[in-house]
This record gives C-alpha cells, sequence and structure tokens, in this order.
C-alpha cells in the first residue's frame, strides 16, 4: 500500500546522517561520560562537543544547555523549579499551550501557592499582546511568563521577541515552549531575552527521548530528577550521549539547510492549500495557519464541514488510504474529547465537524499532496 507521512509535527522521519551518526557514537563512545578514565572522557568530550555546537547556533553559552528526555521533561524541569526554587507566585500562560505545561501548571496550582493568569486570544487564537502587558503590570508577585512559540496544533507563531522584552520590562521571567519551532526558525537568545526555553530532537528530523533545556545564566534553578551531579547538577543521571549526538546532528543539518528547505516545505504546503481550496471550497482553515507570516510554514489545521457519519471514519478511511495525519496533536489521538486548542478558536457549531492537522516536512512531495487531495475529495463527495 501507499504510504503517505503528513504528521510531522507529530514527529519527524530521522535523517539518514543522523541515524549514521548515531549509529556510530553508540558503537565507539560507550564510555560513561562521567567516569575519569579514557572511555570516559572519550564520551565527555563528544558530549561536550556536542553541547557547545548547540550553544552556538542560539548564540549562548554552553553551560546554558542542559540536556533532558525531550520537549515534555524540559517543561516540568522549568515550571517546577521556576515555582519551587525561585518562589514565582504567578504564572501567565494561555489556553492553547502544549499539555506539557498546562498540565504541569495546573498541578502547580493545586499543591502550591500559586496564582495563574490566563491572557486572552484573539479568534484565531493568538495571544492578545495588550492584555499580555496589562496583566504584567498588574501585579508585583514574582510572575512566570510561559508561551510557546509555534502552537503545535494549528501552528499561530507568537512574537518571542516582544513577548521577551515585555517580560524584562516588567520584571517577569519568560518561559517559551520552543518544541515546534528549534529546528525551523532561527533563534538568536543573545538578542530575545528570554528566560528559559524546552527543544525537543525529534521534531527536526533527530531521535526520540532526547531534548534539551535552555536555561538562562545564573538563573537559580534547581534539578527536578535527583542523583548524580550530571548536566551541571541540574538533571541526575547517565547521558544519553548516542542520542545527544543525533540531536545535534539534526541540528546542524537543518541550520546548515534551513533557507532551502524552508522554500520547499513552504511550497508544499502552499500548493496543498492552493489545491485544498480550490478541489474542497468548503474548507476551512484553523487559526492562522493560512498565513505563513503568523503561521509555522510546517502545518495546516482544517475544517471540513461534512456529515457527522463522514466525519467518524475520515481518520479512519485516510490511515486505510495510508496517510498519516493526526486529529488535533498526535498527544491526543485515542484521546476522549476534542481538542483544547480548537476548542478556544473554534465556535460550538464548528467543533461538530471534524479537523484535521496535516503538517510537512522535506521529505514529502507535491505528488502526495495531489494523492492526498484526490482521496479526501473522494471521501467527501462519496
Ligand atoms: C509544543 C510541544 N511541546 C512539548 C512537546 C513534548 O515534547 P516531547 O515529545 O519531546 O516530550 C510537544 C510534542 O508533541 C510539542 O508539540
Amino acid at each position: 500500500m501507499r504510504k503517505v507521512y503528513f504528521d510531522n509535527a507529530a514527529t519527524t522521519q530521522v535523517r539518514n546522517e543522523v541515524v549514521e551518526k548515531i549509529s556510530e557514537v553508540l558503537a565507539t563512545e560507550y564510555g560513561n561520560p562521567s567516569s575519569t578514565h579514557s572511555f570516559g572522557r572519550s564520551s565527555k568530550s563528544v558530549l561536550e562537543n556536542c553541547r557547545k555546537e548547540i550553544a552556538a547556533h542560539f548564540k549562548v553559552s554552553a553551560a546554558e544547555i542542559i540536556f533532558t528526555s525531550g520537549g515534555t521533561e524540559a517543561d516540568n524541569l522549568i515550571l517546577n523549579s521556576c515555582v519551587r526554587d525561585l518562589e514565582v507566585k504567578r504564572i501567565i500562560t494561555s489556553k492553547v499551550e502544549h499539555h506539557a505545561v498546562l498540565h504541569t501548571i495546573e498541578s502547580l496550582a493545586n499543591t502550591c501557592n500559586l496564582q495563574v493568569d490566563i491572557v486572552h486570544l484573539d479568534a484565531k487564537g493568538m495571544v492578545d499582546y495588550t492584555h499580555l502587558e496589562n496583566l504584567l503590570k498588574s501585579s508585583s508577585k514574582k510572575t512566570l511568563v510561559s508561551l510557546m512559540h509555534v502552537n503545535n496544533e494549528v501552528g499561530n507563531k507568537l512574537d518571542i521577541a516582544k513577548v521577551a522584552v515585555l517580560c524584562k520590562e516588567n520584571s517577569s521571567l519568560f518561559h517559551s515552549d520552543t518544541v515546534q519551532s528549534v529546528g525551523h526558525y532561527k533563534l538568536d537568545f543573545s538578542k530575545i531575552p528570554l528566560d528559559f526555553a524546552a527543544v525537543s530532537a525529534h521534531k527536526f528530523h533527530g531521535p526520540k527521548g532526547v531534548g534539551f533545556a535552555f536555561i538562562r545564566k545564573n538563573s537559580g534553578l534547581k534539578p527536578l530528577i535527583i542523583g548524580g551531579e550530571q548536566e551541571r547538577g541540574l538533571r541526575a543521571g547517565t547521558e544519553a550521549v548516542y542520542a545527544i549526538a543525533g540531536l545535534t546532528k539534526a541540528l546542524e543539518i537543518s541550520y546548515r539547510d534551513l533557507e532551502k528547505e524552508v522554500v520547499y516545505i513552504k511550497g508544499v504546503k502552499n500548493y496543498f492549500k492552493e489545491q485544498l481550496l480550490q478541489e474542497i471550497p468548503s474548507v476551512k482553515l484553523n487559526g492562522y495557519c493560512g498565513d505563513n507570516e503568523k503561521s509555522t510554514y510546517t502545518l495546516l489545521n482544517i475544517l471540513l464541514p461534512i456529515s457527522p457519519e463522514k466525519a467518524t471514519m475520515l481518520l479512519f478511511q485516510l490511515d486505510l488510504k495510508g496517510i498519516a495525519c493526526s486529529k488535533g496533536s498526535a498527544c491526543q489521538s485515542g484521546a476522549v474529547g476534542g481538542s483544547h486548542v480548537l476548542t478556544e478558536i473554534l465556535s460550538k457549531k464548528e467543533m461538530q465537524y471534524p479537523s484535521i492537522r496535516f503538517s510537512f516536512s522535506i521529505f514529502n512531495t507535491l505528488e502526495e499532496v495531489d494523492y492526498v487531495i484526490g482521496v479526501l475529495k473522494k471521501i467527501i463527495n462519496n
């Protein structure tokens, strides 16, 4: 059967060069990077070179990169420690954050003395910057703002530099979940004055189970995972050097080839959008995903106004045709209830219709787009 993978916001295909790098390091660098003998020192050197290379992409120092098991852990580390160790008493966030952020904040609010303020969104789910500024000015409590850079479901892109400056001006800390933007956008943290960021390798053709937290120097953060002194005492546990080497290679290639890959992926997305609007004019684009300025060039989230009978079978039918895409976000597939992001931006009536997310990568082709549009048309017109 033909297979088409349009679920790159859920995870991406690992690049061949990354697989090669992982295999090489896995086979040769088996020393524990904390050991002081030559095997350990060799692994340590791979590890620290990775850290330096990654730091250079963001124009920060290597000590500010703390390897984790992925985006979820990085978000958890930052949010938990801010409340526990930095005496943050108020978090400003939005209702469209990833659950790694939202559920962590909920859990903190239930157990700590924490005020949670929710920033308003416009009708398409974009942060209302004026309201954010008003919130920042409205309290003298120690505040952390947690807002994602690129929304994983609808693709809306935050003005991360603007928010970072607003936070600085109001003496508040700023954490951004950059899981969906790192590897897709260049980020210069020497110019963007944010305090913390969360990154995950598997969103940019790296391996799963590895990522990092960017933690600004002298932040005062303490570890979430307690044990040894790895990661400058901020994350205990022997580092998965092969996975970190894979992450580093994936990031290197993403940024090396960024310009040409952006043009290519944007081309795939724009073609998908044009064909869709031409062949299925009743379709609606959710959030700002139709606008490549306000949204990432990597995804489209579409609403299909079809009957409930057709809707129940939609993903199943696409799957039968070998097409991988997502209902809401992958983290929710199989979960009961609709997407918490779409609930915020769609009307009750619109929520009765199915919405699907198609997300693109360098491995997709225009011919795959034609195939998917053809299948969608058949399902809808049958
Ligand atoms: C915006 C966002 N944050 C966090 C995560 C979690 O990252 P990880 O899968 O590395 O734990 C994801 C993954 O779906 C995501 O899209």
